[in-house]
């Protein structure tokens, strides 16, 4: 039997390269070895407001370059979050097991209520709830997650302890965290010193997966770079080149070491001209089957009423022997 994967992205601004290197590159990685379940969260969108016409072409987008960017949907269960209901109805369980204090300690909700001072609804609050039922349900062993993530997934943990202890032991399946070969973490292209980020408000910050060729080679050229001028791996010192090594790295297979060697007297612009050009040339057939998709809509349809209904059986199994346990079947 081979161990169970469950992953998602939230469907809120544009897929980055730093979602590629970071998680969806990594899942596909994973695809041969491991069950894995992918999912859109759609309903995770819902915690910051979403123009409604925005996010249903968002969803859809989101599930096409998923498979543009190589997630087979033969090899994985590919799904919506919202197509299987048993998400919202697991999460409720939940809910009523977590202490309100272990939600006031999530450090992303404080940097969320934060930033979106005038939003600042229940579900911001309970999200990391709603995440623990996403990966109860598929009794996932491991768990892939940037290191945002990691506080959500400790919670979840400490919400299968809650439910074992009230309820007995062996109905939830407690989760490790995916801690993959390399955990390349991408910034931003104008700050460095912060991760790139799909949802950040200067585009210029981020390369999108979907980003006209052009534009990309203009935001790559147009990184914020150090004051040094040695090409020269060390993120303390040098942050922005550093950035930039990581993402030729990544695109390229090349190890780090190999990229300093080869510019060894060479200058920043050197780097970002191929870098940009190996990135559009990364991208550029990904676009290709993206715009195929999205032409024809009607294999991705079909992938993705297969992939709710592989989820919802494997899901309503757990919420069956929740449901049960808890006393209201
Ligand atoms: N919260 C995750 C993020 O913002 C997305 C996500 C939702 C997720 N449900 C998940 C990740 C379950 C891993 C497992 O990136």
């Amino acid at each position: 039997m081979k161990k169970v994967i469950l992953s998602g992205s939230t469907a809120t601004g544009d897929l980055t390269i730093g979602n590629y290197i970071g998680a969806i590159g990594n899942w596909k990685n994973l695809q041969t070895e491991y069950d894995c379940f992918y999912m859109v969260a759609d309903l995770h969108a819902l915690t910051v407001k979403q123009d409604p016409k925005v996010l249903r072409e968002r969803r859809l987008s989101f599930f096409a370059q998923y498979i543009a960017l190589g997630l087979d949907p033969e090899k994985n269960t590919l799904f919506m979050q919202s197509d299987v209901h048993q998400h919202a109805e697991l999460s409720w369980v939940l809910t009523c097991l977590t202490p309100m204090g272990f939600l006031n300690r999530m450090t992303q909700f404080k940097d969320k209520s934060a930033q979106h001072a005038k939003n600042i609804n229940a579900g911001l609050y309970t999200y990391p709830i709603l995440m623990a039922a996403d990966i109860l349900l598929y009794r996932a062993d491991l768990v892939p997650v940037g290191e945002d993530q990691k506080q959500h997934l400790e919670l979840c943990r400490d919400i299968v302890g809650f439910f074992d202890h009230n309820y007995g032991e062996g109905i939830l399946k407690l989760p490790e965290p995916y801690i993959g070969k390399q955990g390349a973490r991408i910034m931003s292209l104008q700050d460095p010193t912060r991760k790139m980020s799909k949802s950040d408000e200067n585009p210029k910050s981020f390369v999108s997966i979907l980003d006209p060729l052009k534009k990309i080679q203009k935001k790559i050229k147009g990184a914020v770079t150090d004051s040094g001028s040695e090409i020269i791996f060390n993120p303390e010192v040098n942050p922005g080149i550093s950035n930039l090594i990581t993402i030729y790295s990544s695109f390229s297979g090349k190890a780090i070491s190999q990229i300093e060697k080869e510019y060894a007297g060479k200058m920043y612009g050197h780097l970002k001209v191929d870098l940009a050009d190996l990135v559009c040339a990364t991208l550029d057939p990904v676009q290709k089957k993206y715009n195929e998709l999205m032409n024809d809509q009607s294999a991705l349809v079909q992938f993705m009423s297969a992939g709710a209904l592989a989820a919802s059986e494997r899901a309503q199994k757990t919420l069956n022997d929740v449901y049960c346990a808890v006393g209201i079947r």
